[in-house]
């Protein structure tokens, strides 16, 4: 049987505050999917949103904007696509027909229709095989300027079109690797259990097979990253929150304050974390001035609570549902005393890369290629499809 061509992919990710864009080429081997990593180009915005303690849609909306014309000029460079000396102007060869449907398609996005019509219409297409986006979950300015971002691209690469699940892109982080990586045949890892943990979600997640998800359970108020992020908050200390309350947790005591563990013996697997989050606003409110040692005890001893939980739930899922693989996914899958107990508890977990765990479009990319595998009928493959943002976007 004579192996199917490798495929090329480019994806975008503008979900929160992080600006994305990656190209993977994939092809079918033996042993599974092989990925290779040809360009992966993350735009963190934390300086513009840290002076207001949390992400603002429409700064987020104009950063991305700004931004990305030009990671899409240094993706495609550093993937080998384009001789940028030699650039013709090829906007002059290009139907007005197709000029006027990429106007359309950007008319909200004045600033970055400028920035296209100067830098990207001009270049020689690269040889990329499709176009994938982010269209949900996450927050709506944001996406709706890297869903109009990719219909252009489509439109004007004449490439097909394919929408990508944010947490989707989360669950397969936990099998990547930089800069090749492979996902096994489906019998190696699936059933799949994922607990993805980030700023806006915390839910473990069966995927039966790739694209096919159940939530086991999920959180009824907070996410666990938001706690981290409300507790730093509470502290004083800089957003994002979670990296700033593990660097403090190094210097506490875990078992100093005894706060609450929501839901640890609930016979579900839903979680609850604004419960801890309230406990430690009324330990402050009680302490009055504390010290700095303090500080590092409320964080460390907050930081074992939430983990404390999700290891257990983790566990019980595992036990439960018996999967054959299982990962861990999200921004708060950085943190190291999470990776420690999960990986003491349950051996075998998958835990992702650092440079994987944060907002990145490689994990988008492979998400995408299991959608174009698929050749699931679905709305939104023709270039310059309609598509639109979803920001309460679901898995099942
Ligand atoms: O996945 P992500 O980058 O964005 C969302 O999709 O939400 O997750 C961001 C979240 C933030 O809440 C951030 O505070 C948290 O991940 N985070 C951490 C750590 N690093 C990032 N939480 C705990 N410990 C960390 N080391
Ligand atoms: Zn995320």
């Amino acid at each position: 049987m004579k192996t199917p061509p490798s495929r090329r992919i480019l994806a975008i990710e503008t979900s929160c505050d992080e600006t994305a864009i990656a190209i993977l080429e994939a092809s079918e081997e033996k042993n599974g999917t092989h990925f290779n990593i040809l360009a992966d180009k993350v735009s963190s915005q934390i300086a513009v949103h840290a002076p207001f303690g949390g992400v603002v849609p429409n700064l987020a909306k104009r950063e991305h904007q700004k931004n990305l014309s030009q990671i899409l000029l240094l993706v495609l460079k550093e993937a080998g696509f384009s001789n940028f000396k030699m650039q013709i102007p090829r906007h002059k060869q290009i139907a007005n027909s197709k000029i006027q449907a990429m106007e359309k398609i950007l008319e909200r996005e004045t600033e970055l229709l400028k920035e296209f019509k100067k830098q990207i219409i001009p270049l020689p297409s690269p040889p990329i095989d499709a176009i994938a986006v982010t269209y949900g979950p996450g927050l709506e300015p944001a996406l709706w300027v890297g869903i109009n971002f990719a219909r252009a691209l489509s439109k004007l690469w004449n490439l097909p079109l394919t929408p990508v699940n944010h947490l989707e892109g989360h669950i397969y982080s936990s099998m990547m690797r930089n800069f090749k990586f492979q996902i096994p045949r489906d019998k190696e890892i699936f059933p799949l259990l994922t607990l993805i943990v980030s700023g806006g979600h915390t839910e473990l997640v069966l995927t039966k097979t790739h694209l096919s998800h159940k939530i086991l359970g999920e959180t009824h108020d907070d996410a666990a990253g938001e706690a981290f992020d409300k507790v730093a908050k509470m502290l004083g200390l800089s957003y994002p929150g979670g990296p700033e309350i593990s660097k403090r947790a190094i210097y506490g005591s875990p078992t100093s304050i005894d706060f609450p563990r929501p839901m640890l013996h609930s016979k579900d697997l839903n979680f609850s974390f604004s419960g801890l989050k309230t406990s430690v606003l009324y330990y402050l409110r009680d302490a009055g001035k504390i010290s700095d040692q303090t500080k590092n005890d409320i964080a460390a001893s907050f930081q074992q609570a939430a983990i404390d939980v999700l290891v257990k739930k983790t566990l019980d899922a595992v036990k439960k549902y018996k999967p054959k693989a299982i990962g861990l996914g999200g921004g708060v899958a950085a943190n190291n005393l999470l990776r420690a107990e999960l990986k003491e508890n349950i051996p075998k977990i998958m835990l992702p890369e650092k440079i994987f765990t944060g907002d990145n479009a490689s994990m988008i990319t492979t998400a995408a290629y299991f959608h174009l595998q698929k050749k699931i009928p679905r709305s939104g493959t023709r270039p310059g499809a309609a598509l639109k943002a979803n920001g309460a976007l679901r898995l099942s």
